[in-house]
């Protein structure tokens, strides 16, 4: 196979970060960008980068995360959605593969079985509905190859995440309340960088979901990662503990679909080992 050349948006995020180590190991060219190198929502930019790397793929890890504060910041929509418009459509004019990361969040949560690609999205927050806006426009732009990983609850040595604030809390408290009613796939960034580049070399486009094996409530999760700690664990209810945007209760993705076409051992990874891995480095 020929060294790929690699365009990477928001490089110092926690996806982007784990990506480009990743991609560093393999025979690749990597051009990654931040945000003052790259704002995504400048379009001249983006094209004055793709026209100069004419890079193979497109990796769009940069994002407005901040779930809660999408609800009052307008920003957040266009970055996740609008801004997709024309990464999509500069993506498709120079022939460049577009791959981009979406979540659970465009899914309500009122499910009783893993939910699978083609299921209607009714996102029930400001985030889901960005992301499902960037879904839309790069699903719309003819002649676009992309590529869309919908994955969920991730963490990553190098973002804020539920495992390093449970951790850090659970040193400082002699018992913390968690959620038992949410219920997803734990997904360490490090594993979705393996998974995205057996995705990329296998040339995989469409939509597909991504993650661990199994799953578990934000409850379950901590209670095994924090298994050896004094700190006591208190289940309770999404609604007794308020947050600006609603959470979906089960958003479990369904990953049989990329199951079915990576056929690797990968995606057999249980969420216990992915975290155990993470937890060896402290
Ligand atoms: N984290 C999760 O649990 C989760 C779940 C489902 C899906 N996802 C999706 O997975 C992808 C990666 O997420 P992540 O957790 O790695 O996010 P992250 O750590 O927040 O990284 C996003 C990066 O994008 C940068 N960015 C923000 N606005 C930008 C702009 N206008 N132009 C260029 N860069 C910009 C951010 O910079 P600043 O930090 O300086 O703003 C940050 O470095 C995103 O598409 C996200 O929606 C994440």
């Amino acid at each position: 196979m020929k060294n790929l050349k690699i365009l990477i948006t928001g490089k110092n995020g926690m996806l982007a970060t784990d990506i480009i180590q990743k991609l560093n190991r393999q025979s690749t060219e990597v051009h990654a960008f931040d945000e003052f190198e790259l704002d995504i929502l400048d379009s001249s930019n983006v094209e004055q980068k793709i026209k100069s790397i004419m890079p193979d793929l497109f990796i769009n890890c940069a994002a407005y995360t901040a779930v809660d504060n999408c609800e009052k910041e307008e920003i957040a929509i266009k970055i996740n959605g609008e801004s997709l418009k024309h990464i999509s459509k500069i993506c498709a004019k120079y022939k460049v593969r577009l791959v981009h990361f979406s979540t659970d969040y465009i899914f309500s949560g009122v499910y009783f079985k893993p939910i699978l690609e083609e299921e209607i999205p009714k996102p029930i927050n400001k985030y889901g509905e960005g992301k499902l806006l960037g879904e839309k426009y790069i699903r719309e732009q003819k002649g676009l190859d992309y590529l869309i990983l919908r994955v969920q609850w991730l963490y990553g040595k190098n973002g804020k995440n539920f495992v390093d604030t449970i951790l850090k809390l659970s040193k400082e408290k002699s018992e913390l309340k968690i959620v038992n009613d949410q219920i997803g796939r734990p997904t360490s960034t490090k594993f979705l960088a393996d998974v995205v580049w057996e995705a990329i070399t296998k040339d995989l486009s469409g939509t597909y979901h991504a993650g661990p094996k199994d799953y578990c409530s934000w409850f379950e999760f901590a209670e095994y990662f924090l298994r050896n700690s004094n700190c006591k664990l208190i289940p309770i209810p999404s609604s007794d503990y308020p947050m600006p945007a609603k959470r979906p209760l089960f958003s479990v993705l369904d990953i049989s679909k990329l199951e079915n076409v990576l056929k690797s051992d990968l995606l057999q990874t249980t969420w216990k080992q992915l975290v155990d891995e993470y937890m060896e480095r402290f």
